[in-house]
């Protein structure tokens, strides 16, 4: 009796979902972010938009979901993931019909929010295991490596937008006092002057702690900050602090780990060079090693998901976290800067070092979300059957070209 209701209910839900995954997820920008929040911030306001926008995100994601191979759809830690996202999307669609003006609803409502939030914590690693048992257990050819990137790229993206909205509701509306009281100045989880130049100082240190305690030793940091507008200004920009600080978090562990391994025991390192510069396009951050760098044909290969040279960190030990492991540094921190329309590349030259370069948007009016959306050409991504590629394959032996006649 009740399996069957369950089954029932999961078909209603379904439903529900079908209707959602209709709708394109609405993209805000930075600047649509801070008015709402500065000026007189409703809760009743950010209630009706959730209460609409939340289901359409996650609807549109759960679709695309379903397009994962079966095996893997099988797998325990995927079919978890999936019920956090229907329990969550089944607790949201209760305020549908709720009344927005009873204070009480809007409130049950923030706790919802704050409840959604921590359920979906874990979702990265419990994906990343689902991914890695599929693997382990069929193996994979490069259409499905493919699709799998292409999947989480978007499944993850749309989970920092997700996040983002929660945050920002339960920020400012989940306390008694609007205010932030770690950082009163920021508006929720964005802060209109972030001090770039502290957030790189600041991921540094973090860095060279975990870097020291791994090596023993850590490289210098030469830090230069250029605002090409205001030359005596600092370089400040509206964004989200907590995304800038795990991006260049990253890429100093990154940086470190490269410099560490090639200089050994050396006991002098050369120092990471960052250069931030503030132009009125672009802020960029440039961290460069001397960490002997990575091959071109390598470059497009760190991107992914579950791509690394460092031995699989243990799971279960209550260890400091580990200076590099799970091969997601980069493909992360890359959707991080692309979600308000920046980027992260690497440029390497083989056997000198590395520099990676953040490129994030300088006006917040430019700083849009960039969303996933579940549709046509979505779906086919995950339906064509690739056909042969349209370069030419260079064959293993070159030509005779002593015997090659032209006609
Ligand atoms: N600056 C660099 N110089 C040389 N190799 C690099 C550099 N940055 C990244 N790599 C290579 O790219 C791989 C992937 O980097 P990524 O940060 O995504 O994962 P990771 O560092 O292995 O693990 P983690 O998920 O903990 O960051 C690294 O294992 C390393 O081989
Ligand atoms: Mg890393």
């Amino acid at each position: 009796m009740r399996i069957l209701r369950a089954l029932l209910s999961n078909a209603a839900i379904g439903k529900h979902v079908d209707f959602y995954s209709r709708f394109s997820p609405s993209p805000l920008s930075m600047k649509q972010f801070l008015d709402f929040g500065s000026e007189n911030a409703c809760e009743r306001t950010s209630f009706v938009f959730l209460r609409q926008e939340l289901p359409v995100r996650l609807a549109n994601i759960m679709k695309e979901i379903n397009l994962l191979p079966d095996n893997l759809l099988r797998t325990p830690s995927v079919r978890l993931v999936q019920s956090w996202y229907m329990q969550s999307f089944e607790e949201i669609l209760e305020f549908k019909d709720k009344n927005a003006d009873d204070e009480t609803v809007t409130s049950d409502f923030t706790d919802t929010v704050i409840k959604i939030r921590n359920r979906h914590n874990d979702v990265v690693p419990t994906m990343a295991q689902g991914v890695v048992e599929y693997k382990e257990a069929y193996g994979t050819d490069p259409i499905t490596s493919q699709n799998m990137q292409y999947f989480l790229d978007r499944f993850y993206m749309s989970r920092i937008s997700i996040r983002m909205l929660l945050n920002q509701h339960t920020l400012l509306f989940g306390g008694k006092v609007r205010m932030n009281p770690a950082h009163p100045k920021q508006i929720g989880s964005i802060d209109p002057h972030c001090q770039v130049t502290d957030v790189v100082k600041d991921a540094y240190e973090n860095a060279r702690n975990l870097c020291d305690r791994y090596y023993m030793n850590s490289p210098e940091l030469i830090l230069e900050a250029f605002n090409v507008k205001e030359s005596n200004k600092p370089v400040a920009v509206v964004y989200v602090p907590s995304h800038l600080y795990h991006m260049v978090f990253e890429l100093f562990k990154n940086a470190m780990r490269a410099t560490m391994e090639l200089y050994g025991d050396a006991m002098e390192y050369p120092p990471i060079q960052v250069q931030v510069a503030l132009g009125s396009e672009d802020l960029t951050v440039k961290v460069s090693d001397r960490g002997g760098g990575v091959p071109l044909r390598k470059i497009d290969r760190l991107f992914t998901y579950t791509y690394s040279t460092a031995p699989l960190p243990q799971m279960d030990t209550a260890r400091a976290a580990p200076l590099a492991g799970y091969g997601y540094g980069l493909p992360i921190s890359r959707l991080y800067a692309r979600y308000f329309q920046g980027d992260l590349k690497l440029y390497s030259l083989e056997g000198y070092g590395t520099d990676a370069v953040i490129y994030i948007r300088a006006l917040s009016s430019e700083s849009i979300e960039r969303l996933p959306v579940y549709n046509k050409s979505a779906w086919k991504h995950y339906r064509t059957i690739h056909e042969a590629d349209d370069w030419c394959v260079p064959s293993k032996e070159p030509k005779d070209m002593t015997t090659f006649r032209s006609f």
